[in-house]
C-alpha cells in the first residue's frame, strides 16, 4: 500500500472489476473488495466503502467501464441500452456529491460521439476516460495542495471537518492537501480533526491518514470545535466539498456548516477546497442541492458495542449541510483560489 493510499480505487486486472479499499474497516483493517456486479457497485457506494466526491467519481468512472467490458459481446443497440441503464443506476446510489454524475456523464457523452463503433471499441474508450479521470484528479490534488498552501504559515492550527484526504480522492486530497505537501517540505502544522459523527470519517479517517503521514493531529469531538477556535489554537478552517452551487453555498458533510458559523464568530477564515468537477453552475444555489438522507441506526447504534438511544426512538440522519457562501473566505481549486463573489470567481473558472 502506498504512503497515501493513492491506489485506492482501481480498475481490477481483467478489466472487468474495480478494486477499492474497503474504508468501513478503516483504521483497524486495510481490506481490498474485488466488486463485479452493478449490485456491489451501487452497494459499494451507498455504504461508503468508497466515498469522498472526487473518490466517488473515480471509482464510478471505473465501474461503468468495467460493465461496458463485460457486456462488449451484446448486440450495439442493447450494448448502448445497458450503458444507459447501468449509469442511471449507479448514479442513484448517492444524491449529494454532484461528482458521481460528473464522471458517469462525461463517459456517456463519449459513447455519444461514436454512434458507429462497435461496442469493443466504445468498452476501450470508456476504460481509457476512467483512467483520464484518475489520472486529472491526481494532478488537481496537487495544484488545490499548491493553492491551498498559500494561505497558510509553518506553525499554524488549522481544523478540519469530515475527510478530504487521499482515502476520499486519489492522490494529496484536498482539504488535508496543502498539510500533506507543506509536512513534506519541512513545515509544521497542528491539525484539529472533527471526529465527524455519525459516521466517524475523521477519527477513522483523517487522524488516519495525518498520523500516518507525521502530521500533528489532535482529534477532537465535533462539539468541541468552538473552544479550540476560542483558545487561540486555530488558525484557519481547511474542509472539502461535495457540490458547488453557482453562487458560493457549498455543500459538504454534515457539521460543515456549523463550522463555518464558529469560524465566522472568532474571526477564522473558513475554506472550502474542491476540484471544479464539483462545481454545479446548473445549481443556483444551495436550495437547490439534494441532500441524501440516511438511515437513523446510524445515530442510534452503529459503531457502538450495544445501541446508545431507545430502540425506535426518531432520529433524523442528513449526511450533509450547505454552508452560505457569506461564510466562506475562499474557494480553492486546481485553477486557483475564487475569491466573492462567487458568483463571478466560479463562473470565470469555465471561460
Ligand atoms: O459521506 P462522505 O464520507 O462521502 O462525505 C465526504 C465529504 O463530505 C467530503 O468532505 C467531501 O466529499 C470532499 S472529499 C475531497
Amino acid at each position: 500500500m502506498s504512503r497515501y493510499l493513492s491506489d485506492h480505487v482501481h480498475l481490477g486486472d481483467d478489466l472487468t472489476s474495480v478494486v477499492i479499499l474497503d474504508q468501513t474497516l478503516l483504521p483497524n483493517e486495510a481490506a481490498y473488495l474485488t466488486l463485479r456486479e452493478p449490485e456491489e457497485m451501487f452497494e459499494a457506494i451507498q455504504a461508503l466503502r468508497v466515498r469522498g466526491a472526487p473518490a466517488i467519481g473515480i471509482c464510478a468512472g471505473y465501474c461503468l467501464a468495467a460493465l461496458a467490458e463485460q457486456r462488449k459481446d451484446l448486440p450495439p443497440d442493447q450494448f448502448r441500452a445497458e450503458l444507459h441503464r447501468l449509469s442511471a443506476y449507479l448514479n442513484s446510489s448517492r444524491p449529494t456529491a454532484v461528482n458521481l454524475s460528473w464522471a458517469l456523464n462525461r463517459l456517456g457523452r463519449l459513447a455519444h460521439t461514436m454512434p458507429e463503433a462497435a461496442p469493443a471499441a466504445v468498452a476501450a474508450a470508456l476504460r481509457e476516460e476512467a483512467i483520464a479521470i484518475h489520472k486529472e484528479d491526481i494532478a488537481m490534488c496537487r495544484a488545490i495542495s499548491e493553492h491551498g498552501l498559500t494561505l497558510i504559515k509553518d506553525g499554524d492550527g488549522i481544523l478540519t471537518h469530515c475527510n478530504a484526504g487521499p482515502l476520499a480522492t486519489s492522490q494529496y486530497g484536498t482539504a488535508l492537501g496543502p498539510l500533506l505537501l507543506g509536512t513534506e517540505r519541512g513545515m509544521k502544522f497542528r491539525v484539529f480533526a472533527d471526529e465527524t459523527r455519525p459516521l466517524l470519517q475523521g477519527a477513522r479517517l483523517t487522524a488516519y491518514e495525518l498520523d500516518k503521514a507525521g502530521v500533528d493531529v489532535t482529534l477532537i469531538c465535533d462539539n468541541m470545535a468552538s473552544i479550540v477556535m476560542k483558545n487561540g489554537w486555530i488558525d484557519a478552517c481547511f474542509v472539502g466539498c461535495d457540490r458547488v452551487a453557482a453562487n458560493g453555498d457549498t455543500a459538504n458533510k454534515i457539521g460543515t456548516s456549523g463550522v463555518a458559523i464558529l469560524a465566522k464568530h472568532y474571526g477564522i477564515p473558513f475554506y472550502v477546497l474542491g476540484p471544479t468537477s464539483t462545481i454545479d453552475l446548473a445549481c443556483p444555489d444551495g436550495d437547490h442541492i439534494q441532500i441524501e438522507l440516511r438511515d437513523p441506526e446510524e445515530i442510534r447504534s452503529k459503531f457502538y458495542a450495544r445501541p446508545m438511544a431507545p430502540a425506535g426512538v426518531k432520529c433524523y440522519d442528513p449526511a450533509f449541510d450547505v454552508t452560505s457562501h457569506d461564510l466562506i473566505a475562499g474557494i480553492v481549486t486546481e485553477k486557483g483560489i475564487c475569491r466573492p463573489p462567487y458568483g463571478q470567481s466560479l463562473a470565470a473558472l469555465f471561460p
